[in-house]
C-alpha cells in the first residue's frame, strides 16, 4: 500500500475510534472496507491484540495468508476471492465479535484457525479445493458451510448450542459427529457425501430438523422438535427416534428406498402434518404405538402391510393412507374415522385389493371452486385462505402440484368421485413434485 493509503488508513481510523474500543490504538482499527491483498497488509495489524473492524481477504496476488498475533476481532473477517489463496491461517485468534465468512476462493485447500472459541457466523461457501478446517469453536450461532471438499468435520466437538446449522453440497463429506445439544431454529444437513453417516446423539431438541441425502443418521436424545422434522430421499434403513416425544410442526419420511424401520416408540403428538410416503421398503410401520394426536393430515402410502397407530385418536386434518399390499385391512382406520377421530374433510384408504373414498360434502370445495390451473396453483400459496378447511386445502393442493399439466382442469371431476386418484398420483409423482406437496402440507399446518 503507498502513502496515500496509509495516510487515509490512519485519518478514518482515528474517527472510527471511540465508541466500542477506546483503548484500541488507532492502527489496530481497520477503516472500513479495507482489503488486504497480500501479506504485508495482514502483518500491519500483528502487533494488535484487539482489532477493531471488519477485514477482507482478496485478490489474486496472496497465496498464503496468516493473520498472526490478533487475538479478537470486533468485526468481521472475510476472505472472497482470493483466488490464488491456498491456505490461511489466523490461530491466534480467540474471538470474531461478527462473521468469519470464506467465500469464493477456488484455490484455498487449508484454513486454520485452532484458537477460535467464539464467532457469531460462521459462512463457508465455495470453496471446492477446502478439505481442512481446523477450529474448535465452542460458541457460535450460526454454522452454514456449503460446497467445500471437507470429508470429515471436526470444527465443532464443543458447540453445544446453535441458532442454525446447515451443511449442504459438501460432495465429499461422510462423516459429522456433533456435539449439539440444541438448536434454536434450524438443523439442515442435504446433499453431501452419498454414504454420509451423520451423528447427533446430544441433540435434545431443534426448532426443526431436515436431512437429506443420508446414509446413516443418529438422534438417541432427540426429544423435542418445535417445528418440524423430515428426513427425506436417505439411504438410512433403520432410525431410532425412540427418545422423541413430540413434533411441534410436521414430520415426515418421504423417499427414503432403504428404509425398514422407523422407531419412534414414545411419539405422542405431531403439530401439523405426518407423512409417511415412497419408503418403497417399508412394509412394516410400528414404530408409533403411542402416538394419539396429529394437528394435520396423516398420509401414509407405499408399500406397507401393516401400520400400527393404535394409539391415534385425533387428527385434525383429512386421512390417506393407500398401500400397493393387499394383505393391508383399512377396517381400524375406517372406524377411527367415522368415530370422528379423522376429523378433515377427506379419508382415503386403499390396498391393493380394494378402495374406499369417503368424500364429505365441503362448502369451499362444491362451491364452483377454482377449475383453471393457475388459479388453483395461487390457492395453494395463498395465505389468506389459512383459515378455511385444512384437509380440503391439501387436497387440492396436491391434486393441484401434481403434474402441472391439465391437472387443473380436472380438477372439479376430482372433487367429487375421482378424489383418490388425485391424491394417489400427487404422492406417487417422482420427489420433486412430491416434496412440493409436503412443502404446502407444512406450509398449511405449521
Ligand atoms: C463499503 O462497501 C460497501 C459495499 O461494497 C458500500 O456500500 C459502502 O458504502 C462502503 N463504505 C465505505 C465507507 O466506503
Ligand atoms: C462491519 O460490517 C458490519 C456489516 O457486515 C457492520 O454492521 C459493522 O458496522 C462493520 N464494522 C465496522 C467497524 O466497520
Ligand atoms: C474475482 O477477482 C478477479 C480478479 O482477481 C475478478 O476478475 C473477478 O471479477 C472477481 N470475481 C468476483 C465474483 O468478484
Ligand atoms: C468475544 O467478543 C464478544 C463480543 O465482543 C464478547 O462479548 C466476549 O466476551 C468475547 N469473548 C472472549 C472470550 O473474549
Ligand atoms: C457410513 O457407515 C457405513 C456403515 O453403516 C459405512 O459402510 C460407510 O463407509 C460410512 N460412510 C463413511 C463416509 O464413512
Ligand atoms: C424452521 O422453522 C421456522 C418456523 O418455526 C421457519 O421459519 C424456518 O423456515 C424453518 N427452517 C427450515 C430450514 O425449515
Ligand atoms: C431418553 O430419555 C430418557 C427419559 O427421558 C432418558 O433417561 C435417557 O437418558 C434418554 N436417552 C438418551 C440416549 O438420551
Ligand atoms: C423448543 O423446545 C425446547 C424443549 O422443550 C424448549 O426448551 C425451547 O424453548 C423450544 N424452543 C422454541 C423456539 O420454542
Ligand atoms: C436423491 O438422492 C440421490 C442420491 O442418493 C440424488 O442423486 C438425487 O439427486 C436425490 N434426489 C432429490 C430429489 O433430492
Ligand atoms: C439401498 O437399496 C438399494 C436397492 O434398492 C441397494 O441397491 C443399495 O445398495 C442400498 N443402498 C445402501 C446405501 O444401502
Ligand atoms: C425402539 O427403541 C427402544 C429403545 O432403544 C427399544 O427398547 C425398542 O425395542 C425399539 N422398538 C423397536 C420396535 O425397534
Ligand atoms: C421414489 O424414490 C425413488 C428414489 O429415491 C425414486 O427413484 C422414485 O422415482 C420415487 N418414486 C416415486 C413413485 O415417486
Amino acid at each position: 500500500m503507498n502513502l496515500k493509503s496509509l495516510l487515509l488508513t490512519s485519518l478514518v481510523a482515528g474517527a472510527a475510534v471511540g465508541d466500542s474500543s477506546s483503548n484500541v490504538p488507532s492502527s489496530c482499527t481497520i477503516k472500513p472496507n479495507t482489503t488486504a491483498t497480500q501479506q504485508s497488509d495482514l502483518d500491519k495489524y500483528s502487533g494488535c491484540e484487539t482489532v477493531v473492524g471488519n477485514l477482507t481477504v482478496s485478490g489474486s496476488e496472496i497465496q498464503t495468508g496468516a493473520l498472526n498475533g490478533v487475538k479478537n476481532l470486533e468485526g468481521s473477517l472475510t476472505i472472497y476471492n482470493a483466488s490464488n489463496l491456498v491456505q490461511f491461517n489466523a490461530d491466534n485468534l480467540q474471538n470474531i465479535s461478527h462473521s468469519l465468512n470464506l467465500q469464493l476462493s477456488t484455490s484455498l485447500e487449508t484454513a486454520s484457525f485452532n484458537g477460535l472459541e467464539e464467532v457469531d457466523t460462521i459462512k463457508m461457501v465455495a470453496l471446492p479445493k477446502l478439505r481442512d478446517f481446523e477450529t474448535n469453536v465452542k460458541k457460535a450461532n450460526v454454522v452454514y458451510i456449503s460446497d467445500t471438499s471437507l470429508k470429515t468435520v471436526h470444527a465443532f466437538e464443543e458447540l453445544q448450542k446453535v441458532r442454525s446449522f446447515n451443511l449442504n453440497n459438501n460432495k465429499d463429506l461422510g462423516n459429522l459427529e456433533s456435539a449439539l445439544e440444541s438448536v434454536e431454529d434450524g438443523l439442515e444437513f442435504s446433499a453431501n457425501g452419498q454414504d454420509a453417516n451423520v451423528t447427533f446423539n446430544d441433540l435434545k431438541w431443534a426448532n426443526n430438523i431436515t436431512l437429506r441425502d443420508v446414509h446413516r443418521a443418529s438422534f438417541v436424545s432427540l426429544k423435542e422438535v418445535n417445528s418440524s422434522l423430515g428426513f427425506i430421499n436417505n439411504t438410512i434403513d433403520s432410525l431410532n427416534l425412540s427418545n422423541l416425544t413430540s413434533v411441534g410442526g410436521s414430520l415426515s419420511f418421504v423417499s427414503n428406498p432403504n428404509l425398514t424401520n422407523i422407531n419412534a416408540t414414545n411419539l405422542q403428538e405431531v403439530g401439523g402434518g405426518f407423512v409417511i410416503a415412497n419408503n418403497t421398503r417399508l412394509f412394516k410401520v410400528g414404530g408409533f404405538p403411542k402416538l394419539s394426536k396429529v394437528g394435520g393430515a396423516v398420509s401414509v402410502v407405499g408399500n406397507f402391510s401393516y401400520l400400527d397407530l393404535d394409539s391415534l385418536n385425533s387428527v385434525k386434518g383429512g386421512g390417506d393412507f393407500e398401500t400397493h399390499s393387499g394383505n393391508f385391512s383399512c377396517s381400524s382406520l375406517k372406524s377411527l374415522q367415522s368415530k370422528g377421530g379423522i376429523k378433515g374433510d377427506s379419508f382415503i384408504c386403499k390396498n391393493g385389493a380394494q378402495s374406499t373414498s369417503i368424500k364429505m360434502s365441503s362448502k369451499s370445495s362444491s362451491g364452483g371452486k377454482s377449475s383453471s390451473k393457475t388459479e388453483s396453483k395461487s390457492k395453494s400459496g395463498d395465505k389468506s385462505n389459512k383459515d378455511k378447511n385444512s384437509s380440503d386445502k391439501f387436497t387440492r393442493s396436491a391434486s393441484g402440484s401434481q403434474s402441472g399439466g391439465d391437472s387443473g382442469s380436472k380438477s372439479t371431476a376430482s372433487n367429487d368421485g375421482d378424489q383418490s386418484k388425485g391424491m394417489a398420483a400427487a404422492q406417487f409423482a417422482p420427489a420433486g413434485s412430491l416434496t412440493g406437496a409436503l412443502a404446502v402440507l407444512a406450509a398449511f399446518f405449521l
